[in-house]
């Protein structure tokens, strides 16, 4: 099995350090081509996703993908690396999974939910389709909101058959949760929900309900086991998972998949983390069940398996970093999975 591992920016490099240690402790044969992107690369080279890790990408089996800091300011010539890659491989289904904490309430601030659920976000096009532009002698901005019926099709369908075979794994009554604002965006999400309940239409079995994306907020702080599979737009999605993943021991600890046909690219929900960078705090377990992540969908069920069991094992008995209310370091957490592994 052959991974390319971006590491980016900011913490990409310190969590996908331990997630690789990981990876080569269950499949000690896999080949790792590493490949650079982001800021520090847009630095050198004036580009933020060169050629040659496009190149890369393309030729491995699937791709670990730390985190890149893009800056909030126009900089000509820079475009995020990670949208641009989830375009050019077609990633147009984004997977984020939010499980309940199961740890001690006290650690986590939070009383563990009781919630499994999947938000699974449109990956090419939306409010991300890259064409924004100033008119009116740079006093007005616009940005374009492509919605396509082929790609709202296909990302709907993938969050039908996701909801499919979770429902096996489950033992549960499957439900999909349509989120969009239709009653503004009457054109675009107008669109959207129309393709979207047609493709419901072909999964009778399947429990469908729709919800305008403010409601689905709130409804996700507060009621997130009420939820199965949410899908949604790309910038909908975006959001939405961060506010779901609170339930599932925040940042630290949010992994997701963007899938396309036969290619797959693994990261942490997270960014580069500046606060944090350097110092050695970051929680590698998000990184790390990336790693499951991956071995699963290369069909290595059983040394997902056993990664996942390793990281919970680490999450309930310690060491914890201090996101989740410990003082133990990014490598303190690596070290202890792989012991258990
Ligand atoms: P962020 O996700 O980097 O950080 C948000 C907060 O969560 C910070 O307080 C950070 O310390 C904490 N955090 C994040 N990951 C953590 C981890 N593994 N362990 C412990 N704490 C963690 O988001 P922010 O601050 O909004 O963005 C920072 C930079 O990252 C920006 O340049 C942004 O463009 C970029 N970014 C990149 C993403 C990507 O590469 N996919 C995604 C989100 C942001
Ligand atoms: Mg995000």
């Amino acid at each position: 099995m052959q991974v390319c591992v971006i590491s980016g920016d900011g913490i990409g490099p310190e969590v996908l350090g331990a997630a690789v240690n990981v990876l080569r402790a269950v499949v000690p044969d896999v080949e790792l081509i590493e490949a650079e992107a982001g800021w520090a690369t847009f630095q050198r080279l004036g580009v933020a996703l060169p050629d040659t890790t496009l190149t890369a990408a393309r030729a491995a089996d699937a791709v670990l993908f730390g985190a890149v800091a893009s800056p909030s300011h126009n900089v000509p010539g820079y475009r995020s690396p990670i949208v641009a890659l989830r375009r050019e491989l077609d990633l147009y289904a984004n997977i984020r999974p939010v499980v309940g904490l199961q740890i001690d309430p006290t650690i986590s601030n939070r009383p563990a939910a009781t919630c499994n659920l999947v938000v699974v976000r449109e990956n090419t096009e939306g409010l991300y389709s890259g064409r924004e532009r100033l008119e009116d002698g740079g006093d007005t901005a616009i940005a374009e909101r492509v919605i396509t019926r082929r790609a709202s099709t296909r990302i709907v369908r993938a969050a039908f058959d996701l909801a499919r075979s979770r429902a096996v794994a489950n033992h549960a009554q499957p439900k999909v949760t349509i989120v969009h604002k239709a009653n503004v965006l009457r054109v675009s999400d107008g669109l959207f929900r129309t393709v979207a309940l047609d493709v419901a239409a072909g999964y009778p079995d399947i429990t469908t309900e729709e919800m305008l994306v403010d409601v689905a907020a709130m409804r996700l702080a507060q009621h997130p086991e009420s939820f199965d599979v949410v899908v949604t737009t790309n910038l909908f999605g975006d959001i939405l998972s961060d506010v779901a993943c609170i339930h599932g021991g925040g940042l630290g600890l949010a992994s997701s998949a963007n899938l396309g046909e036969g290619r797959a690219l693994f990261e942490p929900v997270h960014g580069a983390a500046p606060d944090i960078v350097g110092k050695g705090i970051a929680n590698p377990l998000a990184a790390i069940e990336c790693v499951a992540m991956l071995l699963e969908w290369r069909h290595l069920g059983s040394a997902a398996a056993r990664v996942r069991a390793a990281a919970a094992r680490v999450l309930a008995d310690g060491p914890r970093t201090p996101d989740l209310g410990g003082a133990s370091t990014t490598a303190d957490v690596a070290r202890a999975v792989i012991e258990r592994l």
